[in-house]
């Protein structure tokens, strides 16, 4: 007869590869029931945007099928996302797991674009994502995400309207589209300390946050206000967007912001009539710069005319075409994000 215990003792075999340990004492294993001959669990990940999620549950089912006596296995998976800080004391933040910052060293390079797909895709997983436009000077994330209508305000917080499935905060919701932004460092300051602490973030596994270019005051107060759980860079492959970026790389690090690693975006131009490849500003870039930093690389995301499209009508790619190359490039991207924070957090729970 197989019990309890013979199919823990199969699933103790079974290692996560990128946390090192197996899915027993990663407490990734729930639920589990036999009845005869039939074996019920749950394999709860680490996130619901598992970069590993088919081959676990390949592994784990393949461990409980292969112990002598097992006729049928009924695997369920589920996640509960791994928190890479704690914002217990933060107030409107304590509900929230990880905050992920965009950020760039030059501007118009595509962070807007990463950070809405970054989030959309995040959320189509099934986490509870949020999306903060920190670019206090020329908030763009309301058009992107296609939300226009100013926020409900109750009780001196600000309610996030959700778009895509992603909630979302911009101070863009209150400006008139027609006055330019002029602003001096405290009043930034302020802006983002407002955006992070007055609006009501609820439960987050991921709060995605995008950054004006550069490392000017939004970026610092960001970094300053919130311990970060990671910092995504994006570049496009450029000598000058790659130098700056390299800047900027290095502010980062010297704050206490975990680099989760580069992305390069317009890497190639795929000719949407014959689907041939071009590197309009030449390739690899990106990649080498990551490398002589010692950061990663997390992959380059191709010059799209659907990409820009879609975020102009305000419904992102990876929302409003999931099935197409650009949309799997951003989930990729996404997957690769959500496995990074799994480890950084988890490293932080060994110690
Ligand atoms: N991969 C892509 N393919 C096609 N168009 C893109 C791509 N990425 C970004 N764009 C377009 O390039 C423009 C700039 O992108 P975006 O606003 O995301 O850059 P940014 O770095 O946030 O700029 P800023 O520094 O002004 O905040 C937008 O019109 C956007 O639609
Ligand atoms: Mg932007």
């Amino acid at each position: 007869m197989v019990d309890n215990e013979d199919v823990l003792r199969a699933l103790a075999g079974v290692k996560d590869p990128e946390l090192g340990r197996d899915l027993v004492s990663l407490r990734m294993v729930d639920g589990v029931s036999v009845a005869g001959g039939k074996v019920t669990f749950t394999l709860n990940l680490t996130t619901p945007a598992c970069p590993l999620r088919s081959r676990l549950e390949k592994a784990a089912r393949g461990a409980v099928e292969r112990i002598p006596g097992v006729e049928e296995v009924e695997m369920k998976t589920g996640s509960s996302v791994y928190a890479t800080r704690d914002y217990a004391q933060a107030d409107v933040l304590k509900g929230v797991k990880n905050i992920i910052a965009v950020a760039s060293g030059k501007g118009g390079v595509g962070k807007s674009t990463v950070a809405v797909n970054l989030a959309c895709a995040l959320a189509a997983s099934g986490a509870k994502v949020g999306l903060l436009d920190a670019d206090v000077y020329g908030p763009s994330i309301p058009l992107m995400m296609g939300v226009r209508s100013r926020p409900e305000v109750r009780d001196e917080r600000v309610i996030p309207p959700v778009a895509h499935g992603v909630k979302v905060a911009s101070l863009g919701f209150f400006y008139n589209e027609e006055t330019p932004v002029i602003w001096r460092g405290p009043l930034v300051a302020g802006a983002v300390r407002q955006l992070l602490t007055q609006v009501d973030w609820g439960e987050l596994d991921y709060l995605v946050s995008d950054l004006p270019p550069g490392t000017g005051d939004a970026s610092l107060t960001l970094a300053q206000t919130v311990p970060l759980g990671g910092i995504l860079i994006v570049t496009t492959p450029q000598d000058a967007a790659l130098s700056i970026a390299a800047k900027a790389l290095a502010m980062f690090k010297r704050l206490d912001a975990p680099i989760l690693g580069v992305v390069e975006n317009m890497s190639y131009f795929v000719c949407p009539h014959c689907g041939e490849r071009t590197e309009i500003f030449s390739g690899g870039g990106g990649k080498r710069m990551a490398a002589e930093r010692g950061v990663d690389f997390l992959g380059e995301i191709p010059l799209a005319v659907s990409v820009r499209e879609q975020t102009d009508m305000g419904d992102p790619v990876v929302h409003s075409k999931p099935d197409s190359q650009e949309a799997m490039v951003y989930k990729e991207l996404a997957f690769k994000v959500a496995g990074m924070l799994s480890i950084v957090a988890y490293a932080k729970m060994k110690k």
